[in-house]
């Protein structure tokens, strides 16, 4: 059974819970702003993501309170001053992260009130902060409301001007590790996501390669009732059938299937294909 939604019910409240459930994992942003009195604002996003590269910008997403339709200091502070840092939020802050998006009033600073350290920023007003290993200053380029109403967000549109990275989560090579930075991810209701190791695998796939498909493969693997489409996708990522190398098995095709399942399982893929030639 499939439970259908109607978007026009009216039911703003359960649409909320449907959404922000439904599209996770989310990145957070954390925003540090300020109004033209120079109050400082800091307060979590999770509606948010890097959207363009050259140039660098990222979008968040303050929404307009379902219960009184009103709108978050945050909005009103990067349409005054239009400026603001992004820093990502990690395990180690997440809960001081949760504690500052309480509604306070616009005069109270969350810096103080989660204690957080504030730095001074290189380009703009704001601060960043000392806590996150990621920091972006940017400016607001752009404010796209998308409806007046509870509910109603209004896009962010960020260009990065200068990138702040701690070193300690880089590894030999000067990339971010993502365990290192161990990033906290939004999910629906209470729930947050960690960044650890049995959280992780690996989908290779390299750009200069482009896969068969899965209407290449031969009819019995496409059709098989063992192999699921997932490792169906890994086979037809090959860029066609490879040849067959290793001797003549006397396998039957549920047992060679089962087998190559296993080898897929492990990651060991070209010896998945030799054992289904
Ligand atoms: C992890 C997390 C993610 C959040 N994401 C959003 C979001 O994407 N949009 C939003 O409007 N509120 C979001 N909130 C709620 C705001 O942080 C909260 O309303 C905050 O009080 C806004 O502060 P401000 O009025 O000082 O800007 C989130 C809260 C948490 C804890």
């Amino acid at each position: 059974m499939i439970k259908t939604i109607d978007i026009n019910s009216g039911e703003t409240a359960g649409l909320y819970q449907y959404l922000s459930a439904a599209v996770t994992p989310r990145p957070i942003a954390f925003v540090s702003s300020i109004d033209k009195s120079g109050n400082k604002n800091l307060s979590p996003f999770s509606f948010f993501n890097v959207f363009s590269i050259n140039p660098p910008i990222l979008v968040f997403s303050p929404v307009r309170r379902v219960r009184n339709n009103t709108s978050k200091h945050t909005l009103d502070n990067v349409i005054q001053i239009k400026e603001c840092v992004i820093s990502l939020v990690t395990e180690d802050i997440a809960q001081q992260v949760s504690l500052s998006s309480c509604d306070f009033d616009e005069k109270t600073n969350e810096f103080e009130k989660a204690g957080f350290t504030e730095i001074k920023s290189d380009l703009i007003r704001p601060s960043r902060i000392k806590e996150s290993p990621i920091n972006f200053e940017c400016k607001v380029n752009k404010v796209i409301h998308l409806g007046e109403e509870g509910g109603a967000g209004s896009l962010v549109l960020c260009e990065v001007l200068k990138m702040h990275i701690d070193e300690t989560v880089l590894d030999d090579n000067n990339v971010i590790d993502p365990l290192k930075l161990n990033i906290v991810s939004r999910l629906g209701a209470n729930w947050y996501g960690r960044t650890t190791k049995d959280s992780l695998y690996e989908i290779a796939k390299p750009i200069s390669r482009i896969g068969m498909g899965i209407d290449n493969l031969p009819e019995e693997i496409r059709n098989s009732k063992i192999l699921t489409g997932n490792e169906l996708a890994i086979l037809a990522s090959a860029e066609s059938i490879p040849q067959k190398i290793s001797s003549e098995n006397n396998l039957n095709a549920l047992e060679k299937h089962t087998k190559a399942k296993q080898l897929l399982l492990d990651g060991k893929y070209e010896e998945a294909w030799q054992i289904l030639l």
